[in-house]
């Protein structure tokens, strides 16, 4: 199936797009949710059957309430004033879009945004989505499913960087980092001193911790924050583009 057609004026859509995309994220605060609606539409694609991925199908309500959805409908419904004004841009488009704008405007690395997704009606079945109470072979199925490695697992886990848990969505509470509206390397700083006093540590994020090959780039991580934000950059494209081959 070919793109659609990426024009002149779907590219004046998505630079409009992005001007009140860094509005919205910054008047309301909204990085964290905006950031973790991008994650979970892409983070549900499967490599061997080529089905999921960063399609657009979060914004069906038979997808927002799977369980690890809960909350996102806040997220979906912030976006759509900025669909209907851009309407040529796809939801699978707007969200990765959202996703990107999130980690600039809170002071994270520029992650390259190719536009041309398309739009999918076809919701994947629960279950695809990580389970934050089980360990690193759980967190390499899950990856691995989607084709990523080991260094996309661990930089891309960086994102809790922002936001925190809600016990009434995920029954965790709290932030992982002191400042959870700033992007930078602090969630690998705040893992390796270890639980402390008001900040959260879900069992996969401690997974990076006790598996060495995990390890090395949470301490890689957590002296260099450049080398963090290269990772990050090129791992964010890449779940970005999950299903969506650019042309
Ligand atoms: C929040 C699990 C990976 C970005 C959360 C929450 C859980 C969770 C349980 C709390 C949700 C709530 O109560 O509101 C996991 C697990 C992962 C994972 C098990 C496996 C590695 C990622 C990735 C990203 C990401 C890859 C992005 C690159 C976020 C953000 C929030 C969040 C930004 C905060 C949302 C908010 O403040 O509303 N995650 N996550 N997570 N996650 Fe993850």
């Amino acid at each position: 199936m070919a793109a659609p057609v990426v024009d002149a004026e779907y590219l004046r859509q998505v630079d409009r797009a992005r001007r009140q995309l860094r509005a919205l994220i910054s008047n309301k605060g909204c990085a964290p949710i905006m950031l973790r609606l991008a994650w979970h539409d892409a983070g549900t694609y499967d490599v061997n059957t080529k089905t999921g991925g960063a399609n657009g199908s979060i914004r069906f309500e038979e997808e927002y309430t799977h369980g690890s959805n809960a909350g996102l409908k806040i997220a979906i419904d912030l976006l759509e004033p900025i669909k209907a004004q851009n309407p040529k841009i796809t939801y699978a488009d707007l969200y990765q879009l959202a996703g990107v704008v999130a980690v600039e405007v809170t002071g994270g690395p520029t992650v390259e945004f190719v536009p041309g997704r398309r739009d999918s009606s076809v919701c994947p079945r629960e279950g695809r989505l990580p389970d934050a109470k089980k360990g690193a072979p759980h967190l390499r199925d899950i990856f691995y499913r989607m084709g990523l490695t080991d260094k996309d697992i661990v930089a891309l886990s960086g994102g809790h960087t922002l936001g925190r848990a809600h016990p009434e969505r995920s029954g965790f509470e709290g932030a992982w980092t002191q400042e959870p509206l700033k992007f930078d390397n602090s969630y690998f700083l705040e893992l390796l001193k270890g639980e402390s006093e008001g900040l959260l540590q879900l069992p996969t994020d401690k997974a990076l911790l006790s598996d060495p090959k995990f390890r090395h780039y949470v301490e890689l991580y957590a002296k260099d924050e450049d080398a963090f934000f290269k990772d990050y950059a090129e791992s964010h494209k890449k779940l970005s583009e999950l299903g969506f081959t650019p042309r």
